[in-house]
């Protein structure tokens, strides 16, 4: 027997609502995606050059009951109407509960059996749209509903091989690097730990902070990698290094503020020199060092934990240079099985929670209780 999840996520500037369904076998689970939908508010973000939290909020509201309808086209599942329910549950948000009240009229679609969404870490009210509308949903369809921290997401997504996940025994290394965070995190004994963070700016962060100073649009990532391909195949180079901050020392975290301040020092002292090709250079740079620094730390950590696993996973995974830099390290660890997400499954999506509450689905909570945790750490 299949079992379905409906998941949601709302945490950043992705609107993302997916149906999925299960299948177990003896050593992995299997999956089939029914239906999935996608609204990203990149372009509405752009002109300030980051998420707009409020902003990001409206625009979750407008879009997540079309989207839940759009996944529900998708698998073909009709909702068939039924005497007008009451609502079932409090949310402290009227705009959003105007929009959910269309499916009071509707009955529980058969094929759903439990609820997915987002709880954190992200922005509070982003989160909160994904979560009120999983409460009202889980409560008026009395359905369970899971709750999944976002990264863990972003890790079990990285470890899918053609629709399926194997249930992986052994401790598992994860590089996550997103616009908001960028840790190493270690599964030992069934238990997650935080190993090392960066200190000050997220990786992602850092890339859309550079990508500004260089007047290149958000999300700055795509953007600084084109422009730093760009100067690969000119093979041109700056004349300076910029810094690679605490790559030297024996803890595994990182920071980027110095290598930030840095880029912005040579862009504001070269400015009346800066040419296309120039910004292509210092993107070039820019890249190396950001990534030289993570990937320093990371393979610290795969020679002190020699992990039966290694997966990254977030934004930044899209990132051709650090995805090739990766494979390469990776033949110099043959006990640690490596494995990376799809690039279209790397940024944002449903389809991570989904996968996420599979794993969780033990860990149900009312829909009484669930609260958006902007700043959760907890991965399980
Ligand atoms: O995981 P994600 O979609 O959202 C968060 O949870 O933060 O990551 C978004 C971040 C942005 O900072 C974006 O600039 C970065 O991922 N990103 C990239 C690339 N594609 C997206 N960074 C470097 N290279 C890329 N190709
Ligand atoms: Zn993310």
């Amino acid at each position: 027997m299949a079992y379905t999840i409906l998941s949601i996520e709302t945490s950043c500037d992705e609107t993302a609502v997916s149906l999925v369904s299960f299948k177990e076998h003896k050593d992995a689970v299997a999956f089939t995606i029914q239906g999935e939908a996608l609204y990203s508010q990149a372009e509405k973000h752009a002109p300030y050059g980051g998420v707009y939290p409020t902003l990001a909020k409206r625009e979750h509201r407008n879009n997540i009951t079309p989207l839940i309808l759009e996944v529900f086209n998708q698998a073909g599942v009709s909702l068939t109407k039924h005497t007008a329910q009451k609502n079932p549950i409090d949310i402290d948000d009227e705009n959003l509960y105007n929009m959910l009240t269309l499916f009071l009229d509707y009955k529980k679609p058969e094929c759903v059996d439990a609820i997915a969404v987002t709880y954190g870490p992200g922005l509070s009210p982003a989160l909160w749209v994904g979560v009120n509308t999983a409460r009202f949903l889980s409560s008026l369809w009395k359905v369970p509903l899971i709750p999944v921290n976002h990264m863990y997401g972003h890790i079990i997504i990285g470890l899918v091989k053609s629709a399926k996940i194997e249930y992986t025994k052994g401790s598992i290394l994860a590089l996550l690097v997103s616009g908001g965070h960028t840790e190493l995190v270690l599964k030992e004994d069934e238990k997650w730990h935080i190993i090392g963070k960066t200190l000050d700016d997220a990786l992602g962060e850092s890339f859309d902070k550079v990508a500004r100073m260089l007047d290149l649009p958000y999300p700055g990532g795509p953007c600084i990698e084109a422009y730093a391909k760009q100067a690969i195949e000119k093979g041109n180079t700056l004349s300076v290094q910029f810094p690679r901050p605490l790559i030297q020392t024996d803890s595994f975290d990182v920071s980027y503020s110095g290598l930030k301040t840095a880029t912005r020092r040579y862009i504001e002292d070269t400015k009346d020199s800066i040419d296309i090709e120039k910004k292509e250079m210092i993107a070039r740079e820019f890249q190396d060092a950001a990534i030289e620094t993570i990937l320093s730390k990371t393979k610290k950590a795969l020679e002190k934990y020699s992990p039966h696993h290694f997966v990254v996973g977030g934004g930044v995974a899209a990132n051709s240079f650090l995805r090739k830099s990766i494979e390469t390290m990776s033949t110099i660890y043959p006990n640690t099985h490596f494995h990376f997400p799809e690039k279209k499954y790397t940024t944002d999506n449903a389809l991570m929670i989904a996968l996420a509450g599979w794993f969780l689905k033990e860990k149900t909570i009312s829909p009484n209780d669930l609260i958006a945790e902007p700043h959760s750490t907890s991965y399980i």
